[in-house]
């Protein structure tokens, strides 16, 4: 029987969630410095774009410079920019071959801002929502503030979801009388970095068919594919199951910290139930104090994609560094390669050694200084034995190879010896 983070023992531990572990170990690497000055902190956690190769491109800033010149200082319309408007509606055109209606492409304060207001919009004690796992953990959080349940479906040995699994988790649901209304899908996938296939696509896109559900198509690694894998957007196989697909600035345009963001509403029909999500998101929008003036060199920036050969490139010599850092470490198993994203998924066996994601990660960190991300803040894997056979480790943790190669090397060499003295038993494992 799949076990889902809904019923009686909550995956987390109160209603907040949680813990959000994905920055909380960028505290604990903040306290090991302070205990040890002299310790080298090497960053592998988050895939917070920056420095001279991921961070913004040159003309990108000059952009965003000349827009601040132009603003007055002002709200900007609710709805977001004109113009920025008009180049999402652009680039789907360009991506999909449709142009959405105006109306349909809402703008919002990064992806995140329409995670949290569409789950909050669609989550209550009766309703649920299905979930990759592993995932993003924004999503699970919003989830139980909402008071709602989270149905989260595996990955098979490729990384593509485990529509099997989906099935039993909507059976498990309907018995329980929870309503769910929403599919989510991280095409490309973080914390995997795995492009769903087309089929792959297709089968969940069935799944939602046959239950009602809307998919939220979460989409901001898109562009920041590498070594000639292309994804597809979900929209371009679909014209009637409502889609609501996701995008924002932070990656695909590396700039992170920009917080623009977009929702675009497909296969939105009028008339049809879906439109009350419509309707409430973009009521949402009336609501917010729309931000600043960067979004007038969004909308220029949009139009851009010759920083993207740099991006991929830098992007596959970290990926290809990372798989030789640690391949051949005793235990380790590295899972499918990544297709997108920054990030490489990793499990690892420690035998009978009793030692948990965190308990690892933070080992890792206070003893030696490189930090990484649990993978606990991902998974529910420990009680979805499904997952197990996509990476059958006993722990997990993510990577993310955004640093030089020869740190990401120095890095390998690194976990190596601390995977041996874990074996050995000679690490103190921090509370
Ligand atoms: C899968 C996924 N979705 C959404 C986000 C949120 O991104 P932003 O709010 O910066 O658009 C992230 C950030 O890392 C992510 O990995």
């Amino acid at each position: 029987m799949p076990i889902s983070a809904h019923g009686k023992k909550p995956f987390v531990n109160d209603r907040h969630g949680r813990e959000y572990l994905l920055r909380r170990v960028e505290v604990w690497a903040d306290e090991a410095k302070e205990k040890n000055p002299n310790l080298e902190i090497i960053k592998l956690n988050l895939g917070n774009l920056s420095g001279p190769v991921f961070g913004a491109p040159k003309d990108f800033t000059s952009i965003l410079a000349e827009s601040i010149k132009k603003w007055d200082g002002s709200y900007f319309p609710s709805r977001g920019h004109g113009p920025l408007i008009q180049a999402i509606a652009d680039k789907q055109e360009r991506e999909t071959g449709k142009r959405p209606e105006d109306d349909f492409v809402l703008t919002g304060d990064g992806g995140s801002w329409f995670i949290e207001k569409i789950i909050g919009q669609t989550m209550d004690s009766r309703s649920g929502i299905l979930l990759p796992d592993p995932g993003y953990p924004l999503y699970m959080t919003e989830v139980v503030k909402n008071g709602g349940h989270a149905f989260m479906y595996g990955a098979d040995k490729d990384g593509n979801p485990d529509i099997a699994h989906m099935r039993d988790l909507i059976r498990e649901a309907n018995a329980e009388g929870i309503r769910l209304k929403c599919l989510v899908v991280i095409n490309p996938n973080n914390p995997t970095g795995a492009i769903y296939s087309k089929k792959s696509l297709l089968e969940l896109l069935e799944v939602a068919r046959e239950n009602n559900l809307f998919v939220l198509a979460d989409e901001v690694y898109y562009l920041t594919r590498f070594g000639g894998n292309q994804p597809i957007h979900i929209s371009t196989l679909a014209d009637d199951v409502p889609i609501i697909q996701m995008g924002s600035l932070s990656k695909e345009y590396q700039l992170c910290g920009s917080r623009v963001g977009w929702g675009i509403c497909e296969n939105f029909k009028k008339g049809t139930p879906v439109m009350d999500i419509y309707k409430r998101l973009e009521n949402d929008q009336m609501g917010r104090l729309s931000p600043n003036g960067l979004q007038i060199g969004a909308a220029e920036i949009i139009k851009k994609e010759n920083h993207l050969p740099h991006l991929r490139e830098q992007t596959r010599l970290r990926q290809e560094a990372t798989k030789k850092a640690l391949s051949g470490i005793d235990g380790i198993i590295l899972g499918p390669d990544p297709g997108a994203a920054f990030y490489r998924w990793v499990g690892l066996d420690l035998g009978d050694q009793k030692v948990t994601d965190i308990g690892f990660v933070k080992s890792l960190i206070y003893e030696t200084g490189v930090v990484c991300a649990p993978g606990i803040g991902f998974t529910l894997h420990r009680k979805n034995p499904r997952a197990e056979c996509f990476s059958p480790g006993k722990i997990y943790f993510r990577v993310t190879p955004l640093v030089s190669e020869e740190t990401i090397m120095r890095a390998g060499g690194i976990i190596r010896e601390h995977v041996e003295n874990l074996r050995r038993g000679k690490v103190r494992i921090p509370k």
